[in-house]
């Protein structure tokens, strides 16, 4: 789906000279898969990201979306509807009055005959459950509900990828949980390629592949189970491991015979409980 051919970019100092933000990036990302970015503020990831649909093109490689170089003009039009992007601040991303009109304006600038415009925005909302809310205002709504609809806006264009970077930072923990069922389901049931740049490893833990950037590098490309099971590199490059990981990591180093790679709360307390119970024999 997506592809980088030793990707160098740099950004011009307020100096005057040149960073190397991306330092000859290779990546392959299959169609179909959920990948999660992992890296600590500066290592690139934003700008990763927006080489994937051609808001940046790099100085040196390529960049390939769907198979379509994205330093090719005539591609970047296709390349942004194949290619959506999901940001941040949900509030920055409503351009309308109410959701259903805020969900159909990237259909309506591609010039999508109404009915079908009709039929493709009330389909994007039913998919990520907000169809109820299509005559509300947007501003009423809540974080999690907000950036729903924002995904919502992107579906309708009906992309084969999605990128999402840090699309739960700035919701609590119920918008957050809402909006990562809704990535799922668009990876499992719709089939979307989805590219998970976050902060929050319990996030990362649900993904198929964890890539991790330092200084505009890859540095670690795993199975989450494998790349949390490094907590000291992953410590060494300023992140974090998710809790059960922490915990399973902490008893190891206690002696205690329980597996190293557990992402699921549910998964490590079954353990324990077994552990506890050959005790009491
Ligand atoms: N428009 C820009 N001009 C100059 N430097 C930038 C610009 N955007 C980002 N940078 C710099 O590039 C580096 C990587 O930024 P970014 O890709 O946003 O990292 P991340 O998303 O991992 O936090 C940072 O050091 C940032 O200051
Ligand atoms: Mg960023």
């Amino acid at each position: 789906m997506l592809k980088c051919e030793n990707v160098t970019f740099c950004y011009e100092s307020e100096e005057g000279e040149n960073r190397i933000i991306l330092d000859d990036v290779s990546l392959q990302i299959e169609k179909g898969s959920f990948v999660a970015v992992l890296g600590r503020n500066g290592s690139g990831k934003s700008t990763l990201a927006k080489h994937f649909n051609g808001v940046l093109v790099p100085q040196k490689g390529r960049v390939y979306a769907n198979g379509m170089p994205t330093d090719e003009e005539k591609n970047l039009f296709e390349i942004r509807r194949s290619v959506g992007m999901v940001f941040q601040n949900p509030d920055n991303q409503i351009v309308a009055t109410t959701v259903e009109e805020d969900v159909a304006f990237g259909l309506e600038n591609l010039g999508v005959p109404y009915e079908e415009m009709h039929k493709r925005v009330n389909e994007a909302l039913k998919s990520v459950g907000m169809y109820e809310y299509r005559h509300k205002e947007p501003h009423l709504l809540s974080g999690g509900q907000k950036q729903r609809v924002a995904i919502a806006g992107v579906i309708a264009m009906k992309p084969e990828c999605i990128i999402f970077d840090e699309p739960t930072a700035m919701l609590d923990p119920k918008g957050r949980k809402e909006v990562m069922e809704t990535i799922k389901k668009l990876n499992g049931e719709m089939g979307i390629t989805i590219v998970l740049i976050t902060h929050f490893m319990e996030e990362a833990a649900k993904s198929e592949r964890v890539i991790v950037m330092d200084k505009g590098k890859i540095v670690m490309d795993d199975k989450p189970g494998k790349v949390f099971s490094s907590v000291e590199e992953i410590t060494r490059l300023g992140l974090d491991v998710p809790a059960v990981t922490k915990l399973c990591n902490l008893l190891i180093k206690k002696g205690i015979d329980i597996r190293g790679e557990m992402l699921r709360t549910k998964e490590c307390a079954e353990a324990l409980d077994t552990l506890l119970r050959e005790r009491e024999c």
